[in-house]
């Protein structure tokens, strides 16, 4: 989105402005969403979004956070209505949202793939055509998957979940053939389970000559934490916070928590 210059700021809004770093700042997030937010069999709340979090917030700007469970189909409305301070919730940086919304430096890269079931007939993108995929509503999943409905004339059907393990389950029992999502996610539920694969190939994370995973990318994307377009004072001293733990081998230990690279 676009910055409001601070001198055409109404007197208003300069009263009723929140202040630049808040002593306690509620991350709004779809949960879960493993491994970047999810609770533990002990229900904790951890993850990838929570480490970095627990980083940039508490130890570089000495702020207290908080993850507030949100449905993901509505969280920009909902950021924008007062809800919550901030998203966290590995959301993909786009055009679209960045009208409502302004984003953080990305923090990570991700790409939407396709899972199936091992068992299945379907192996190529192309064998998509006629069948029913599961994605979860108002992600960058679906944009790919719609993508896809376009490709094929319309000759594909799309069953949208409020929640991706839905759409996990329901590519589990068989009601749709297959769900495009992004990568790591992906990967997560299919190194837990025997019949799930992704349909290989190169993509769009090769064509960008991107360090690609072994499967097919639909595409490439970045993640972003989302901020009010009033609140570019904080969004600056978190982009420093990022930049400082990206710098000091915080970053890198936290992702080597999570990802094996
Ligand atoms: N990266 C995708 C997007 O931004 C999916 C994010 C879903 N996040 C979640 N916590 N459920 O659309």
């Amino acid at each position: 989105g676009t910055d409001t210059p601070t001198d055409t700021v109404s007197d208003t809004e300069t009263a009723t402005a929140e202040s630049v770093v808040p002593s306690n700042v509620v991350i709004g997030s779809d949960i879960p969403y493993r491994p970047f937010e999810y609770e533990t069999t002990s229900g904790e709340l951890t993850g990838f979004d929570v480490d970095i979090a627990q980083a940039v917030f508490e130890d570089q700007l000495g702020v207290n956070y908080e993850f507030k469970p949100t449905s993901f189909d509505s969280i920009i409305p909902s950021l924008n209505n007062g809800n919550f301070r901030i998203i966290m919730s590995a959301m993909t940086i786009n055009d679209t949202r960045d009208e409502k919304v302004d984003f953080s430096d990305p923090y990570f890269t991700a790409y939407q793939t396709i899972i199936v079931r091992a068992d299945s007939s379907i192996s190529s993108r192309g064998d998509l055509e006629g069948t029913v995929v599961g994605v979860q509503k108002g992600t960058t999943g679906a944009n790919a998957a719609e993508e896809l409905q376009s490709d094929f004339d319309g000759n594909i059907e799309l069953n949208r979940y409020d929640q991706i393990p839905a759409a996990f389950q329901a590519l589990k029992n068989g009601q749709v053939s297959a769900v495009i999502n992004d990568n790591t996610v992906n990967a997560e539920f299919a190194s837990q389970e025997d019949n799930i694969e992704f349909i290989e190939g190169e993509g769009a994370a090769v064509e960008a000559g991107q360090d690609a995973p072994p499967y097919l990318t639909l595409t490439v994307e970045n993640y972003g934490i989302a901020f009010r377009e009033d609140d570019s004072e904080f969004l600056e001293r978190v982009d420093e916070a990022l930049a400082t733990i990206k710098n000091n081998g915080t970053y890198d230990e936290i992702y080597s928590e999570y990802f094996s690279g």
